[in-house]
């Protein structure tokens, strides 16, 4: 089916769409539920080899409502695991790849993976995302725990009358618990930034001021459709750069990429540390 197509049925009804990729992925995998699912942005992707071997792995457009990721360095992979804890099994949906608001699909679009992620039974959703560091404290290779968010963008998700609360919306539970395993990460607030351009130098510093600590151009919107459907959300942010006008360098796509890769293999071990635990 052609993008235009698969738009046009998410817009439709995106909680039918997401319903009949989870039936698909219960037929894949052979697995009647996941327990928690796992977006992994760019430059992540290596991440997901700390979890071990997967059960399976298949493209998303395999699955009805998924359309083709547009952006180098983004998979458009989704692997299934079964991580075993002291013999007991916890099966995560691991999503290499998103789609993002700047590709200009929608929202439906955007939100397809964690919609389809709750809908497979998913209580808990991990999102990450490489983000720019407005926090001068922050290094490069650093995770942050995203503890609130200021949406730059004006658009949400959800229409109509969903007057849905947001005031835990990054679980203070779930950031806990990777606190345990972890207790020197930072929290921080993340500013959604439609994109493609990266933000200004005047931007970041009214950012700043508003109180934000990274900005990047996704996992906003996921946050509140998981919400939304009753889920628990956990947001990291890799710092992959200073962002515009911190250092005075010029802000690199193929940098970004390549901080997160080089980072990938310590969050990873964090990952499956904290996965079974959510
Ligand atoms: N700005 C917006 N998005 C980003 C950045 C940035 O500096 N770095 C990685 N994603």
């Amino acid at each position: 089916m052609d993008n235009s197509k698969i738009i046009e049925a998410l817009d439709r009804d995106p909680l039918a769409q997401a319903q009949s990729a989870a039936d698909q992925i219960a037929k894949i995998t052979k697995k009647l539920s996941h327990q928690v699912a796992l977006v992994l942005g760019s430059g992540w992707i290596s991440a997901a080899d700390s979890l071990g071997k997967p059960t399976h792995e298949f493209s998303a457009t395999e699955l009805p409502g998924f359309i083709n990721p547009t952006v180098a360095g983004h998979g458009g992979k989704i692997r299934s695991y079964d991580l075993n804890t002291d013999g007991k099994i916890t099966s995560v949906l691991v999503f290499l790849g998103r789609t993002h608001f700047y590709e200009g699909l929608g929202m439906n679009a955007v939100c397809h993976s964690v919609r389809t992620a709750v809908k497979a039974g998913c209580k808990s959703i991990v999102l990450t995302n490489a983000a720019g560091g407005i926090n001068r404290d922050y290094k490069v290779g650093q995770p942050v725990l995203i503890r609130d968010h200021i949406s730059l963008t004006a658009a949400s998700p959800l229409s109509g009358a969903n007057f849905v609360d947001l005031t835990d919306l990054y679980s203070k539970d779930l950031r806990n618990i990777v606190k345990q395993s972890d207790s020197q990460l930072s929290e921080g607030v993340y500013v959604h930034w439609r994109g493609p351009t990266y933000e200004t130098p005047a931007e970041i510093n009214m950012m700043r001021t508003v109180g934000a600590d990274l900005v990047g151009m996704s996992t906003v919107p996921e946050a509140i459709a998981a919400h939304a459907l009753g889920a628990k959300v956990l947001a990291i942010s890799l710092v992959t750069n200073a962002a515009a006008g911190v250092t005075g360098e010029k802000l690199d796509h193929a940098e970004v990429i390549a901080a997160g890769k080089a980072a990938a293999t310590r969050i990873g071990d964090l990952l499956a540390k904290v996965l079974p635990k959510l």
